[in-house]
């Protein structure tokens, strides 16, 4: 972990892959974590915790089902905040493509602990390593 501010447009421009969280520092047992997202990711759901997201560039839309057959979408501008709560079936996207940060547990895996099936473009992690030149 860094002892030195982290410039989150650094640590975006470090990476290209999309759904493949790069963690920039921990608070705690939290991750900072950021990504860079565009199309779709897959339903999941965290049974254990909830899931914060910050949107940093771009758009975020995150689909949400309510257990009950219902399901809605919100859409998060550049600047937003949201927390899915947890044990919330949810799906993120972005069809044209936005930069994010999420504040989970260290540990947490990215598509959750029960998943669709995962296309080859979205990467299942509990997130990487910010490697910086
Ligand atoms: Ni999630």
């Amino acid at each position: 972990m860094s002892d030195e501010p982290i410039d989150l447009q650094d640590a975006l421009a470090s990476f290209s892959e999309i759904w493949s969280p790069r963690i920039v520092t921990r608070v705690n047992d939290y991750d900072i974590r950021v990504a860079k997202v565009a199309g779709e990711h897959v339903w999941h759901v965290h049974d254990d915790t909830d899931e914060f997201f910050l949107v940093l560039d771009g758009a975020l839309n995150i689909g949400l089902r309510d257990g009950t057959g219902g399901e809605r979408t919100v859409t998060l501008p550049k600047g937003s905040v949201f927390v899915v709560p947890k044990g919330v079936e949810h799906k993120p996207s972005a069809p044209d493509g936005a930069s994010m940060l999420v504040f989970e547990p260290s540990g947490t895996l990215s598509v959750g602990d029960r998943h669709e099936e995962v296309p080859d473009y979205v990467d299942v992690t509990t997130g990487h390593p910010l490697t910086r030149s």
